[in-house]
């Protein structure tokens, strides 16, 4: 599919692309998600021991969309991926991926899916190259292909010039790159990335996120963990919050957003304000809320859709000239300490880098 064409310069993201969010804003979903689930998790259990890491979630992601797994540190994000990528065995409950069954079937569903683990997987003294080729081998892709597909994805990560550095010598960003380059050496249906961007820095950060906004418009389906809900609010169509074991919440980015909000808020920014603008706003537009007002900001709210038009044009009418008209949404961080009662730095006890 082809980049979308953003018809809102001032929205456009870091990179000069469309990532999922503005796509959401912008251009209604053109890389939109079927309604088909192409994995579905019933009642999925996990036991170490006596501890229940995961206590019986259930939850589908739907073939085409980025999924996010969010929670924080030890509420079984990983313990989830690795169960559904066959790493680690359910206690209970079913996996369907792909209209196969997860666990019975799983290494003819290891064939479509590509996983990016939290820690690479990839050999300490083999280069980029030959790591790449050495995957490929993995899934019976051919010499021959398997050398041009390792080429392809140096360059498409920059990792070109590395030159024949062992992968012990690359740094965490150069590492996180090469082994999602692994991770896609068979061309997935499926990708699972368990924190993509912790602990990097922020250039690499942004390339990642780029990738995957790419991968995914060419239609790969992305399930990924992350403890950046900025990133997630950025890149994920939907969502679902784990804690301690339990899905607290899955839905749509927008639809969570959009609940969260009891009203409706937009700001407009001008070059000067006029004294008493308060009130002439009040007589002109009884059934909105001043909620700040200051020489060059001014912030309304009300229970209804507000209309920017009649506005604007009272603006013109005192002879203000507006510089910005924005609606103001709550972001995935506050529906996520809502919905969950858990405070953010909770959850970035972990960061290490990686946020834009
Ligand atoms: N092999 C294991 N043996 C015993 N307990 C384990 C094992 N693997 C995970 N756990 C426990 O299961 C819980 C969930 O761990 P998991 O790694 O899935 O969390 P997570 O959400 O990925 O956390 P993080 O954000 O830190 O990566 C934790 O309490 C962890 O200690
Ligand atoms: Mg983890």
């Amino acid at each position: 599919m082809g980049e979308p064409k953003c018809a809102h310069p001032e929205l456009r993201p870091e990179d000069g692309r469309c990532s999922a969010e503005l796509i959401r804003r912008c251009h209604g979903r053109e890389n939109e998600a079927t309604d088909l689930p192409i994995i579905e998790v019933k009642d999925l259990r996990k036991k170490f021991g006596d501890f229940v890491a995961v206590k019986g979630i259930s939850f589908a992601v739907q073939k085409g969309e980025i999924f996010g797994f969010l929670g924080p540190n030890g509420a079984g994000k990983t313990t989830t991926i690795n169960m559904l990528t066959g790493l680690a065995r359910p206690t209970a409950g079913a996996i369907t991926i792909a209209g196969r069954d997860g666990i019975k079937e799983i290494k003819k569903v290891q064939r479509i899916i590509g996983i990016v683990p939290d820690e690479s997987n990839l050999y300490d003294e083999m280069n980029g190259y030959e790591n790449l080729v050495f995957c490929a081998s993995l899934y019976g892709i051919k010499k021959g292909e398997a050398a041009q597909r390792a080429r392809e994805l140096l360059k498409q990560f920059s990792l070109d010039d590395t030159g024949d550095k062992p992968f012990k010598a690359y740094s965490k960003g150069m590492k996180r790159k090469l082994t999602i380059a692994a991770g896609i050496i068979h061309e997935p249906e499926i990708l699972f990335l368990d924190e993509p961007t912790t602990g990097i820095d922020v250039e690499s950060a942004r390339q990642i996120r780029r990738l995957i906004t790419e991968l995914n418009a060419k239609g790969t389906t992305i399930f990924l963990t992350t403890h950046y809900l900025e990133e997630a609010e950025r890149l994920c169509h939907r969502v679902g919050f784990i804690v301690s074991g339990e899905i607290v919440k899955v839905g749509n980015v927008n639809d969570l957003m959009n609940k969260a909000q009891q009203e409706k808020i937009v700001e407009f920014v001008v070059e000067q304000g006029r004294p008493n603008f308060g009130a002439i706003l009040s007589d002109h537009f009884p059934h909105v809320t001043i909620k700040h007002i200051s020489p060059e900001r001014i912030r309304i709210g009300s229970a209804e859709e507000i209309q920017l038009m009649p506005f604007m044009r009272l603006f013109d009418e005192y002879g203000m000239v507006v510089h910005e008209a924005k609606i103001l949404r709550p972001s995935l961080e506050e529906v996520f300490v809502k919905l969950t009662g858990i405070e953010i730095s909770k959850l970035e006890a972990k960061k290490g880098g990686g946020k834009k």
